[in-house]
């Protein structure tokens, strides 16, 4: 007994060595990150920094007692996949009204002057990300969400977690208890270049710009992949209430002292001279940072005058934005190729003689359809000007009639198809041409075929675009149902594959037979059913069959089909080859059916579920599969049909709202779990029913108001 007690005083001791022990190696962790990725002015080797981190990582390995989810190492992400809880902002994030004209900025200062008299204006740069909002209590980061609507943004504190500049624990003892900052996610340009690359090697879509890229990551399901992509963080608004300070400028300088990574580049402005010299140098500049800009942020300082300033219904009228004009250059139109894809549009592409456009040399521009070419009056040898827009492809804008030679004709846009010969066709409403020469075009053949292997479709590996071009010269693959066909003896005797490949091929070919039938129905290459749309249609509809003897009031049914998908579901569905071929593909034994499950009881049958908030002990998706497992639905919004809320933490208030007008049932995370256990021997816990809105509305609108001045 004595001896037990000795002991346990003893692991008590360790554990309190060890407890302190991770505390100092997180603050020491904290600061060195703040010291590399905000400061930019490293005090340790990265060798000494991942030491350290290894330590820690190990440490909390062993002592799960200690975790903590503001600890450094989340810095590395999860692989656990995580749905986003919808939560309502409590300042709403609002949008600046935008301008491209020195006279409207003066309007603006002017306007301003006249309403509070002379104004001090910080000039800001205007960072090309995506928007987010972070929350702090006691100095700890509590939750990242983005903008969403403006008024209801999405959860992504795990991914947010993972972005290296954003301090997960303040540092000094001015900061407020609870407060709100907000800035952009970047991409700089090293990382999107790099993910762009990556992206291209693995055949994925690439991204069209890093504005696209920063949100697609934020909303990635995976925080290790979040960790990996490198993204950046810029603050540049404190919202509060009763802050203690009287000036955007002040709250800067506090916020840079915390520890978060607020822009060197601001000014402090006092006549309209000074903003528009701060304009002009960062429109040369910005060409040399290291993350994209769109144009200048100009904020009025004095936050009394903001008050009397005040705002429309969309935006700050103490704010205004000045856009950039994109970056435009002249040069030559020297030919028009024209592209089929695999859906048969045909796309013009322009080729130009080399020019150099916002860093990158430009030789090609796409011109989009036969409508737009008429319309610019685009003729070859014309001097064009060609802008970067919001693609990775360059497009013509227009044409310097000046230059133009008197023999130029107009340009005839094409009436067969390139690759066929087949005459093109318009659809209703459509601007693109299209070769409907499906099963005899080569790139469109070819076409669905790579697209039904892709990684995120059949996933077969090995069978590269360049194999499916040389089983296609020798006769042996025609369309997708032909892969299943292949034999490894045939593949083995083609000119570049051993048998070794030819065997990966064979068994990749094999693998692919149990994708799920959401990814194969993707793979089928339908025009516009995409990655998402074929996830919901699998969902809502289960099976091909269903699918494919689906009316078309059935397919609008379902969430993300509108007509001009059901129109195009049913045009496949329709034609007697594809019919054939997926004939073939049932024979070959591919999923045609969303994979059935078990069910554990029947317990919430006809019951109908909306799951809201954060949970201890399961993931969103964990309940959502219990709800199913148990014969019950679940809905993504409160409605008059359904039957309870399982709320987590930080239930969104607007479901709040809608659930206690509706007086739907409210049961927490354990009462769920009890009535999956109990209700099969027939009984049923008593869940809440929704309690009074915490503040009265009118007084949260005056909050909003107040904390948005900030
Ligand atoms: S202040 C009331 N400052 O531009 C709006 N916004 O159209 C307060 N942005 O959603 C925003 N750089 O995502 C502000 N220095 C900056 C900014 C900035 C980029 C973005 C932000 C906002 C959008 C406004």
């Amino acid at each position: 007994m004595r001896y037990l007690h000795a002991r346990t005083q003893r692991t008590h001791k360790l554990n309190m060595n060890i407890e302190q022990h991770i505390a100092t190696l997180r603050k020491a962790l904290n600061r060195h990150n703040r010291l590399y990725y905000v400061d930019n002015a490293p005090e340790i080797s990265d060798f000494d920094f991942d030491r350290m981190m290894r330590e820690l990582q190990d440490l909390e390995a062993a002592h799960p007692e200690f975790a903590d989810p503001n600890s450094p190492t989340v810095r590395v992400g999860s692989d656990r996949t995580s749905d986003f809880a919808s939560v309502a902002h409590r300042y709403p994030m609002l949008s600046l009204s935008n301008t491209y004209s020195m006279e409207e900025l003066r309007e603006f200062v002017v306007r301003a002057e006249k309403e509070v008299g002379a104004v001090e204006m910080v000039c800001e740069l205007k960072f090309d990300g995506t928007a987010i909002s972070l929350t702090y209590e006691h100095g700890r980061l509590l939750r990242a969400v983005t903008r969403g609507d403006g008024s209801v943004g999405d959860d992504v504190t795990a991914n947010v977690r993972t972005i290296s500049s954003v301090p997960l624990v303040l540092e000094g003892d001015d900061y407020p208890d609870y407060f709100e900052i907000r800035g952009e996610v970047l991409m700089p340009y090293a990382s999107f270049d790099r993910l762009n690359a990556e992206r291209e090697a693995a055949g994925e879509q690439l991204f069209a710009n890093p504005r696209n890229a920063a949100a697609g990551t934020l909303k990635q399901q995976q925080s290790a992949v979040v960790a990996r992509r490198g993204l950046d963080c810029t603050l540049y608004q404190l919202s509060g209430d009763a802050l203690p300070y009287t000036s955007h400028w002040q709250t800067l300088e506090a916020a840079r002292r915390w520890g978060f990574k607020v822009s060197d580049k601001s000014r402090i402005c006092t006549t309209l001279a000074e903003v528009e010299e701060y304009i002009v140098y960062w429109d040369t500049e910005r060409k040399s940072l290291p993350f994209p800009t769109d144009g200048i942020v100009i904020k009025v300082n004095d936050f009394a005058q903001r008050r009397i300033l005040g705002f429309t219904a969309k935006s700050p009228r103490w704010a205004v934005a000045y856009k950039f004009k994109a970056e435009q250059a002249l040069t030559r139109l020297v030919s028009i190729d024209f592209q089929v894809g695999r859906t048969g549009a045909v796309t013009p592409v322009a080729n130009l003689e080399p020019v150099l456009l916002a860093g990158t040399v430009v030789k090609r521009a796409t011109l989009h359809n036969a409508e737009q070419i008429e319309q610019l009056d685009i003729r070859i040898g014309d001097m064009v000007y060609v802008e970067k827009g919001g693609e990775i492809i360059p497009k013509i804008t227009g044409v310097e009639f000046a230059e133009r030679t008197a023999d130029s004709r107009p340009l005839e846009y094409i009436s067969k198809c390139p690759e066929c010969g087949t005459p093109l066709v318009r659809y209703e409403g459509e601007a693109k041409h299209y070769c409907p020469n499906q099963g005899g075009c080569r790139p469109q053949i070819l076409g669905r075929i790579i697209h039904f292997i892709r990684r995120k479709a059949l996933d077969i590996d090995g069978l590269g675009s360049e194999t499916v071009e040389l089983l296609h010269e020798s006769g042996l693959l025609n369309n997708i149902a032909d892969i299943y066909d292949l034999k490894a003896v045939d593949l083995a005797a083609l000119p570049r594959l051993g048998e070794k490949s030819a065997d990966n091929i064979t068994r990749s070919i094999n693998a692919s037979k149990s994708v799920p039938f959401a990814r194969l129905l993707f793979g089928l290459g339908i025009r516009f059913v995409g990655e998402t749309t074929a996830k919901y249609m699998a969902a809502h509809f289960k099976s091909l069959d269903a699918v494919m003897f689906a009316t078309k009031e059935q397919l609008l049914e379902t969430e993300e089909v509108g007509n001009k998908i059901a129109d195009s579901i049913l045009e496949y569905f329709a034609d007697e080859t594809n019919r054939a071929i997926i004939e073939r593909l049932r024979s070959a034994g591919l999923q045609f059916e969303e994979e059935a499950k078990e069910l554990h009881s029947t317990c919430l049958e006809g019951k109908n579920i909306v799951i809201s908030g954060k949970f201890l002990d399961h993931t969103r998706d964990e309940l959502k599969e219990l709800i199913e497992l148990h014969g019950g639905k679940n809905q993504s919004g409160v409605s008059a049909n359904t039957d309870f809320i399982v709320a987590g933490e930080n239930m969104g208030p607007a479901k709040l709202q809608k659930a206690e007008k509706l007086g739907v049932k409210i049961l927490s995370e354990s009462d769920f779990i009890a009535l999956l256990g109990t209700e099969q021997r027939g009984e049923q816990p008593q869940p809440s029913v929704a309690a009074a809105a915490p503040t009265n509305s009118d007084n949260r609108q005056e909050e909003a108001i107040q904390g948005s001045l900030f």
